[in-house]
C-alpha cells in the first residue's frame, strides 16, 4: 500500500504567503460569498467543514447561516495562526480549528454535513484520494462544494505565473472534467458554473 505523506512542500509555501494574504485581495464581495454560500443549505444542524480554510475568509459568512459546528481546516499553521486570532473568541467550541491534509483527513467517518474548497482544490497533490477522504467524512446526502470566487482563466493565470514549480502545476480543468472525477468518486454533480467571474461545481454524496 502506497504511504500518503503529509504536503510539506505546499504547506511551506502557504506558510510564507500566511503573512499577507488577507491583503492580498481583491476579496470578494460579501454578497457574492452569500449567494453562494445559501446554494448549500446550512443551518442549526450542520457541520460545515470548510477545507483549505486559510485564513478563515469564509468563516463570518459560514456562522452567518448558524451552523451547530464549523471545522476550519488547513495544511499551513500559520494560516491556523492568523484564522485562530480572528475568530476563535468569538465563536467558541462551535468553531473547531484542524490543522493537516485533506489527503489524511483526521475525522470520523460520516460525521460532516457540508464539505466547502474555497480555492483549494487545484492545490490537492492527489485528487481522487483527496475526494475520497471528503466522501468518507461526509454524510449520506451531504453537499461538497469545490469553488473559487474568480473565473477559470484568471486562476490558472495566477498560479501559471508563480515563482514556485509545484504552484505553476495547479490548474484547474474545465468544469466538465471535474464533474466527471467527482461522479467516479461517489458524489451525484448538482449545479456548476465555469464563466469568466465564477467557478463552482456542487455535489451530493450518494
Ligand atoms: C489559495 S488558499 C485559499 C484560502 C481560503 N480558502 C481563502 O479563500 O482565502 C489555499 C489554502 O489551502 C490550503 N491547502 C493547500 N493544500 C491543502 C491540503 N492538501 N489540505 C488542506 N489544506 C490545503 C493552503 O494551506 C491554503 O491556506
Amino acid at each position: 500500500m502506497q504511504k500518503v505523506k503529509v504536503d510539506l512542500e505546499r504547506a511551506k509555501f502557504f506558510d510564507e504567503l500566511s503573512d499577507s494574504w488577507d491583503a492580498k485581495g481583491p476579496s470578494p464581495e460579501p454578497e457574492v460569498v452569500l449567494t453562494f454560500l445559501r446554494k448549500l443549505n446550512i443551518d442549526s444542524e450542520k457541520t460545515v467543514l470548510d477545507v483549505g480554510t486559510g485564513t478563515g475568509l469564509l468563516i463570518l459568512h459560514i456562522f452567518s447561516f448558524h451552523p451547530a459546528r464549523v471545522i476550519a481546516m488547513d495544511l499551513s499553521s500559520r494560516m491556523l495562526s492568523i484564522l485562530r486570532g480572528k475568530h476563535s473568541s468569538r465563536f467558541g467550541a462551535r468553531l473547531e480549528i484542524l490543522q493537516g491534509d485533506v489527503h489524511l483527513l483526521n475525522l470520523q467517518d460520516a460525521s460532516v454535513d457540508i464539505a466547502v474548497c474555497n480555492g483549494v482544490y487545484p492545490h490537492f497533490q492527489d485528487k481522487p484520494l483527496a475526494l475520497s477522504q471528503l466522501h468518507r467524512v461526509l454524510k449520506k446526502g451531504g453537499l461538497l462544494a469545490i469553488n473559487h470566487f474568480a473565473g477559470r482563466q484568471f486562476i490558472n493565470s495566477i498560479h501559471g505565473s508563480s515563482s514556485h514549480d509545484l504552484i505553476r502545476r495547479d490548474l484547474l480543468d474545465p468544469v466538465m472534467i471535474l464533474s466527471e472525477t467527482i461522479a467516479g468518486c461517489g458524489f451525484h454533480v448538482k449545479e456548476w458554473r465555469d464563466d469568466a467571474t465564477e467557478y463552482y461545481m456542487i455535489a451530493e454524496k450518494i
